[in-house]
């Protein structure tokens, strides 16, 4: 079912403010698709956890979180558009995201970049090790992204705008 807010083009321009949530596994193609954003725009928990320890150390996950609530806080505060680079496959961090732009009068858009499985697993699998996620983990968040398709629309998002790369 096409939804009437459901756009394709997942970077169309968005309104000065709006907190873009991007949604999928793994080497689907999230950071790929950013590229033509300028890079202080984009907030990811990789970032966060390299700066606060190194690349790939997931044992930065807490303190990196506590970073990027108080930089999307900041930034949503001061109305400078956002996007956010995780896989945010797991409905309630997808929750709090929008919670936290509402609460700050902003839109919040949902980007959900699909790849197929075997793309995924390629395309992590041809990565360095420190930047590979487990088999195991990828297969999860490959799933949990493909049911977030359905769920999004109960979730509260502005817009929703997919994005396909590699079928
Ligand atoms: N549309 C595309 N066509 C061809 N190759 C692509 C495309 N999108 C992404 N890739 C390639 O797939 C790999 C993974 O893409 P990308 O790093 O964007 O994934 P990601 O969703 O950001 O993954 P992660 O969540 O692990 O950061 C990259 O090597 C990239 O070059
Ligand atoms: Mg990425």
């Amino acid at each position: 079912m096409i939804h009437p807010h459901i756009t394709t083009a997942a970077l169309a321009p968005v309104d000065a403010g709006d907190l873009v949530v991007l949604i999928g596994a793994g080497g689907s193609g999230k950071s790929t698709l950013l590229r033509t954003v300028p890079a202080h725009e984009i907030v990811s928990l990789d970032a966060l956890r390299a700066l606060v320890s190194e690349p790939g150390d997931q044992t930065a996950t807490i303190d990196a979180v506590l970073l990027q609530t108080q930089i999307l806080t900041m930034r949503l505060r001061r109305g400078k558009t956002t996007y956010l680079d995780n896989s945010s496959t797991e409905p309630h961090h997808r929750a709090q995201l929008v919670e936290l732009g509402h609460q700050h009068g902003r839109r919040v858009i949902a980007a959900w970049v699909d790849a197929p499985l075997p793309v995924c697993l390629a395309r992590n699998s041809a990565r360095p090790a420190e930047r590979r996620v487990p088999e195991d983990v990828l297969r999860h968040q490959h799933r949990m992204a493909r049911a977030a398709r359905e769920l999004l629309d109960g979730e509260g998002f502005d817009e929703i705008r997919h994005h396909r790369t590699g079928h």
